[in-house]
């Protein structure tokens, strides 16, 4: 008996920017998934969308430091390295860019990418200083990384970082970058709860408790469209229920879509988001719900 069987080509990783700029060299336009690994199942639907979207099919994996506040995870933030490469050969990658830190950050990073201070002063830039210019910059770093070669392309980012993918679209649009910005859908478990690197962090009875937020989410959605709702008294009413569940609320609000600025006048289906970040058992989690 003969079998015969599609052989995925291996994925081609590399560690420097030099490597990466000669290996996309004549490969045609990218289509980008930047990461910090411990991939789960929203970051490889991520990888899905893109591949599509563009000649050559690109994900990096960077734990970026400049993001974390001292206080945070930067440390204990999950790598899970082989797991990672198998799980991108599967999904049919191409290509691989994880850096070491010596490679994207050679001398300390002096030079960095300041967000608009409106966007960054809100929500999760309100709430973690400094995290959104520490993103900027390592994506401005990472895009010229993989575009230098074709000039532009695409790249995917999750609705799950609703305000990351809002940050960033202002970013390349500030500075005229080449690259299409293509937003992906959050990623759920079954009971609701929106993937993420971080549910790693609860015990089996925080994870059970995990979907609270995004309930709360969802009745806070659903409470803003009732006629004359009142929208601060909800929000309020919406971190007392968070509070009264064991959870420490950052926020959970309902904001416009399109520049995450408070509605004025009667909630309109459609045009708005509600968004939440709160902590468990001393972990954070954020999630969010268009409506
Ligand atoms: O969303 C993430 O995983 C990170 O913020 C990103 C975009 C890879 C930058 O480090």
């Amino acid at each position: 008996m003969t079998y015969s069987r599609r052989i995925r080509p291996s994925m081609h990783i590399v560690h420097t920017i030099a490597d990466l700029r000669a290996a996309l060299a004549g490969r045609g336009r990218p289509a980008f998934v930047p990461t910090m690994g411990n991939l789960h199942a929203g970051h490889l639907s991520l990888v899905a969308q893109a591949r599509p979207l563009g000649d050559v099919s690109v994900a990096s994996i960077f734990v970026n430091r400049l993001q974390f506040a001292p206080h945070e995870d930067f440390d204990s933030y999950p790598r899970t390295w082989q797991a990672d490469c198998d799980a991108l050969q599967a999904a049919g990658c191409d290509l691989l860019f994880a850096p070491r830190e010596s490679d994207l950050y050679p001398q300390p990073q002096t030079f960095t990418v300041q967000p608009d201070p409106q966007l960054d002063g809100m929500l999760e830039g309100h709430f973690r200083p400094g995290f959104f210019a520490g993103v900027c910059t390592v994506v401005m770093k990472l895009f010229s990384a993989v575009f230098f070669a074709s000039g532009g392309g695409t790249a995917v980012f999750g609705k799950k970082d609703y305000q990351q993918l809002m940050v960033i679209r202002h970013m390349v649009q500030q500075f005229a970058l080449p690259i299409a910005i293509v937003a992906g859908e959050t990623a759920r478990a079954g009971d609701g709860l929106a993937l993420s690197s971080r549910n790693g962090y609860l015990d089996a009875a925080a994870r059970s408790r995990a979907v609270q937020l995004s309930q709360a989410l969802r009745a806070l959605a659903d409470a803003a469209l009732q006629p004359g709702a009142d929208l601060a008294a909800l929000e309020a009413h919406a971190l007392q229920t968070l509070s009264a569940q064991g959870w420490e609320a950052d926020y959970l609000t309902v904001r416009e879509r399109s520049d995450l600025s408070p509605p004025v006048g009667a909630p309109q289906a459609g045009q708005l988001v509600a968004l939440g970040a709160a902590r468990l058992d001393g972990t954070r989690l954020i999630d969010n719900l268009e409506f």
